[in-house]
């Protein structure tokens, strides 16, 4: 598998497209999760969840912000929904709140968190808008946690538990699954980095929990495919264009080695790979985990793979790193276009991704699941004139679009995001919506791209 890298121009100008030219099939949707819109987080009898817990801890999060009330989706979703039909948004993708459901993450299945979901998931179908429902985005029950979480192996037990749970309630109405949210995000800044719930750091954290979660990945595949019938499953997956910040053999090694971590760790188990261990050795070290059927029980034949992306990453070696001696070399340091999180702005890498994807022949189809930007919004006179979001993913859509007509197999573009939301350790800094969210009154504002969201997707509804 190589990188891909190939120099595009980055137009800004608007986009000469519609929504029509992707195809019948495509489907363009926006999305969310659970942690980071319902708020309602101790309403009868809702068990915490480690972003509960981590959240309340000083020092974690920016500001000290929290997601108890974040966009009330839970006392808003119709409201919500009902914007989102508005707007001519056909796909919603978002998660089920794992100790909503089930309040100590296993055993007891709660009434009022199922009733929740079977009215979001109603008032989606009334309004003509399709779920696309995640199992997992990062909010583990906290009472797991304290059995270890993801670094329990016990994990594969109560996931499957909770899986079956979520197919048994929802699977007659909602037939478009993903898995699992990013579990590089959720393991490495989880469990390695500590700077997301639950705060873990190490290997000993990081490699038991990778292992798992490419476990659950296919653990949560099979029990979807067993009890819901005609689903399409996928699973998603955070991924970067990969670039050597130096022509030199030192930094295209380093380079080798971030695209493994960032790109390959979850995907090749479940197509059978394996775990990519050439570049990066350390990760040998992952077998002290796996059991003798696991690789085999890894693989799971997705219907499809969501990919996410926001950026490119520039890599250096770098000596003093352990374990990679490689790094990324940050955004703000290379005199490039970026957004607030010091992401660079370069378009082609979901091209690039799209394409990188393709190559494996066990990947039937991409679908974007989410990509985004944030900028600083300003609200004049009642209105976001955010152009350089606008701009950004009119760049992004015409490289999807670039990615199609060149024959790669993409089928799906989800915005990240719907209404400006808790943005994890950033707290609300950070706006990614297509709708802006005032945290205090809760009122919604569409923005300038949401309003070129809703056009663009209309040109599908004309006809
Ligand atoms: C995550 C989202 C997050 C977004 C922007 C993705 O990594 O799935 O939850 O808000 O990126 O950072």
């Amino acid at each position: 598998m190589q990188n891909h890298d190939m120099d595009f121009t980055n137009p800004q100008q608007n986009i000469n497209l519609t929504s029509q030219d992707f195809g019948t099939d495509f489907v363009f949707g926006v999305s969310t999760a659970a942690y980071q819109i319902e708020g309602a987080h101790a309403i009868h009898d809702k068990g915490a969840s480690i972003w509960d817990y981590f959240t309340s801890k000083k020092g974690n999060i920016l500001n000290n912000q929290h997601g108890q009330i974040a966009c009330d989706f839970y006392n808003k979703f119709e409201e919500d929904i009902l914007l989102m039909k508005s707007m001519n948004i056909k796909h919603f993708r978002f998660s089920l709140a794992w100790s909503r459901i089930m309040p100590n993450g296993t055993g007891t299945v709660s009434a009022d968190g199922i009733y929740f979901y079977n009215r979001v998931i109603n008032c989606c179908l009334k309004c003509g808008i399709t779920p696309w429902v995640t199992l997992y985005h990062w909010d583990l029950p906290q009472a797991l946690q304290e059995k270890g979480g993801w670094v329990n192996r016990a994990i594969m037990h109560w996931f499957e538990d909770y899986a079956k749970v979520c197919a048994t309630h929802f699977g007659d109405r909602v037939k478009h699954w993903m898995v699992l949210n990013e579990p590089m995000v959720f393991t490495g800044a989880g469990y390695f980095l500590g700077v997301h719930a639950p705060g873990n750091k190490g290997l000993k954290n990081f490699l038991p929990a990778v292992h798992h979660a490419v476990m659950c990945q296919a653990i949560g595949g099979k029990v979807l495919r067993a009890l819901v019938q005609n689903a399409t499953i996928g699973t998603t997956f955070s991924c970067s264009q990969v670039t050597p910040f130096r022509n030199t053999p030192k930094d295209v090694l380093a380079t080798k080695k971030a695209d493994a971590l960032l790109n390959r760790l979850f995907l090749e188990p479940s197509l059978g790979l394996g775990y990519p261990t050439k570049y990066v050795p350390v990760l040998k070290r992952i077998e002290a985990y796996v059991k003798s059927d696991d690789l085999e029980n890894a693989v799971f034949d997705f219907d499809f793979i969501g990919v996410q992306n926001y950026t490119r990453e520039v890599i250096t070696h770098s000596y003093f790193v352990p374990y990679l001696k490689a790094k990324i070399v940050k955004a703000s340091k290379r005199n490039v276009k970026t957004t607030l999180m010091d992401w660079e702005v370069y378009p082609p890498s979901i091209y690039n991704m799209i394409h990188k994807f393709n190559q494996y022949k066990g990947v039937k189809k991409v679908i974007i699941t989410e990509n985004g930007a944030a900028f600083t919004d300003e609200l004049i006179n009642g209105e976001v004139n955010d152009t350089e979001r606008l701009e950004y993913i009119q760049s992004c859509l015409e490289q999807v679009h670039k990615a199609k007509s060149d024959g790669l197999n993409v089928e799906g573009y989800f915005a990240w995001t719907f209404t400006d939301n808790f943005e994890w350790a950033e707290g609300y800094h950070p706006r990614f919506g297509l709708v802006y969210t005032n945290f205090y009154t809760q009122q919604r504002i569409v923005k300038a791209s949401g309003k070129w969201y809703k056009q663009f997707l209309g040109y599908n509804t004309i006809v």
